[in-house]
């Protein structure tokens, strides 16, 4: 028996399911990954095989696993006693840093996951507004909390043609009656979107939405979609909020904001923020974060909230994206692999198909042109997926499964032309594997 398949079995009869987290188990081989240590691009698992990583701790290692400049920051934050719950001189630096990087940031507040960290916006939003209602775009992913679990992989019945969807609960357990505080819209369907801003406009307090759609692969918003989400919000004093929890730090320092050129009143950030170790920030206009306690009346607080040892490693993590070429080497590194693995898939006659923005992409199976929302992502051929990724992580490469749809995976900047070489090297073997 493997060491996997011997651990899994083990953690099976204390940690419930076997897993951490529900998403780790990946459906490609049945049970999760185990990794005993990791350096760069790669991983290794419990029995000494090594793997390029194409997941990337769900996007947490943008630069790659034990980057040095991260580890000594750490190391040094550790040699300090790491005293967590006051304040220290770096708390202030890692705010300055993010706010001179991210373009809609004038305040932040550091908590602990993504989820969180649009659990509190959403909550400041509704402060500020003195309004109830969320407008979210079907599909679009904001983390675990109840008030944003809805239409998160609803089912094709769930999706009536031309209309806003029905909140698809993606749960058991949720408080009833919290979908009656959504409006949905699809994503970048301009005109719903304009029509269901005015209709709702009095009781809005906020728009959220993930502004590249990293969750269903990689589908980026038209202009006129962005366009009227900013223009309508702005004129009936709703808050824009973009969620980039998975989009921050992807594509340039200032993240999906700063490539599609519109400033969102609010946003999160979470993931590469923290350069692999938990971090999230939520943060934007000054008069709005001022609603915050202690100086307002909106209560965010945590005990581990800005830990020393996070806040070294995200200080770290944000100069390395700030340095210069740090960008031209990921889009350089994104084109050969993209361009690769398509070659890869129309060489070998299997309908695959990359669609990537920097360092993070999709793989559409059997879907036709490009795909413009959750809805166009639907006829993604799952099974055909998850052969592709039982033979890659046979082959090698690891890319995770995370139990949905088009999903997305991604790549370290600590990977190089060399290494993209080998991946898709090995990526031919799998892909011609299933082509039989
Ligand atoms: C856009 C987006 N928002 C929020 C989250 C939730 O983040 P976390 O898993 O850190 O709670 C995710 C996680 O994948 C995400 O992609």
């Amino acid at each position: 028996m493997s060491r996997v398949t011997e651990n899994y079995e083990r953690a099976r009869n204390s940690l419930a399911g076997g897993v951490s987290s529900s998403t780790r188990l990946n459906k490609a081989i049945g049970h999760p990954m185990y990794i005993s240590r990791a350096a760069g691009c790669k991983v290794w698992d419990l029995d000494g095989k090594p793997y390029y990583d194409l997941c990337c701790s769900h996007g947490a290692t943008l630069l790659g696993h034990g980057d040095p400049r991260v580890t000594a920051a750490v190391q040094e934050a550790l040699l300090n006693g790491a005293p967590c719950s006051y304040e220290n001189e770096r708390h202030a630096e890692l705010a300055e840093l993010l706010c001179e990087t991210i373009p809609c940031f004038e305040r932040v507040r550091f908590t602990g996951s993504g989820t969180e960290a649009t659990m509190h916006t959403i909550r400041l939003a509704r402060a500020f507004t003195k309004r109830t209602k969320i407008l979210k775009i079907e599909g679009n992913f904001h983390g675990y909390h109840d008030q944003v679990m809805y239409a998160i992989g609803s089912p094709p019945t769930a999706l009536a043609a031309d209309a806003p969807t029905s909140a698809w609960p993606a749960s058991s357990g949720m408080t009833p009656g919290l979908d009656q505080q959504l409006i949905l819209v699809p994503y970048d369907r301009a005109d719903l979107l304009a029509d269901a801003i005015q209709k709702h406009a009095h009781e809005l307090a906020a728009v959220i939405c993930e502004p590249v759609f990293f969750n269903a692969g990689c589908i980026l918003p038209s202009d006129e979609f962005v366009r009227v989400m900013r223009d309508e919000t702005q004129k009936h004093g709703i808050l824009l909020i973009f969620d980039e929890v998975q989009s921050a730090f992807r594509m340039g320092p200032g993240g999906a904001q700063e490539y599609l050129g519109v400033t969102p009143d609010l946003c999160t950030v979470g993931k590469a923020v923290g350069g692999g170790y938990p971090l999230s920030v939520f943060g934007g206009r000054a008069d709005v974060m001022a609603k915050l306690m202690p100086q307002g009346d909106c209560q965010h607080s945590g005990t581990y909230n800005g830990h020393p040892v996070i806040v070294a490693a995200a200080i770290a993590a944000i100069r390395a994206y700030r340095e210069p070429g740090f960008y031209d080497h990921i889009f350089a590194i994104a084109k050969q692999l993209y361009d690769g693995m398509n070659r890869v898939f129309s060489e070998n006659g299997v309908p695959g198909k990359v669609l990537g923005l920097g360092a993070r992409f999709g793989i559409y199976f059997g879907v036709e042109g490009e795909p413009h929302s959750f809805r166009d992502a639907l006829p993604h051929n799952k099974p055909l997926m998850l052969k592709f990724i039982a033979e890659s992580i046979a082959n090698g490469v690891y890319f995770h499964d995370y139990g949905g749809g088009a999903c997305h995976h991604g790549f370290a900047a600590a990977t190089t032309a060399d290494d993209v070489g080998e991946i898709l090297q090995r990526l031919n073997t799998a892909v011609r594997a299933i082509a039989m």
